[in-house]
């Protein structure tokens, strides 16, 4: 199966990083082929909804990072989100990527893939991750008409040390090894 990871946190050593390179290294171990996009390591645009896209028909005006991206999320099997919780949501650098799925979106539609969520948080009340869940189902579920394979929601995790004590890599690296 062909997987891509789309990161969406600026520590390079962070909290959800480490959820990434676990899940990573069980799908790698399992016979995978992984593209791996660090969104915060990329040279990306927000849409600004010029609408070029669709009155042009050749695709974004932003020649950026989105040009390797694109292919992945078009034929690849699985996406997987990893992202830290912002304000109760993905972090804006993850949801920029989204939101220029807008150029090629019936395209990357078409294909039914498979979807995995993987976050992190300081919190842990049992509302602190549910607007990002919902989000997450209502874009690859209700609209992409993709399926979710699994969600880890690594609460109480503020930085490394937390999640590096807890069981949460574990549970990273077995959900990409099942797959
Ligand atoms: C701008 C910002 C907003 C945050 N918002 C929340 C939040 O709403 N709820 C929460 O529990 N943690 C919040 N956090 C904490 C991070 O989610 C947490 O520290 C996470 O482990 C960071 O992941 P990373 O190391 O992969 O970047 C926020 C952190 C930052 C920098």
């Amino acid at each position: 199966m062909k997987i891509t990871v789309i990161t969406g946190s600026p520590h390079k050593k962070g909290t959800s990083a480490l959820l990434a390179d676990k899940f990573i290294e069980g799908a790698e171990e399992a016979g995978h082929e992984i593209f791996r996009f660090d969104a915060a390591f990329e040279d990306l645009h927000p849409c600004k909804a010029c609408e070029h896209c669709h009155f042009k028909g050749d695709g974004c005006i932003y020649k950026d990072s989105m040009e390797k991206l694109n292919p992945h999320l078009i034929n690849d099997d699985m996406i997987v989100f990893v992202t830290p919780l912002y304000y109760f949501g993905m972090t804006a650098q993850i949801k920029m990527v989204i939101d220029r799925f807008y150029a090629h979106n019936s395209e990357i539609m078409a294909n039914k893939k498979d979807c995995i969520l993987l976050a992190t948080s300081a919190d842990g009340n049992d509302w602190t991750m549910q607007a990002l869940v919902d989000h997450y189902k209502t874009v690859v579920e209700k609209y992409m008409g993709w399926e979710d394979k699994g969600i880890i929601l690594a609460t109480y995790c503020t930085v490394r040390s937390d999640i590096e004590n807890s069981n949460y890599p574990t549970e990273a690296y077995e959900l990409g090894k099942s797959i």
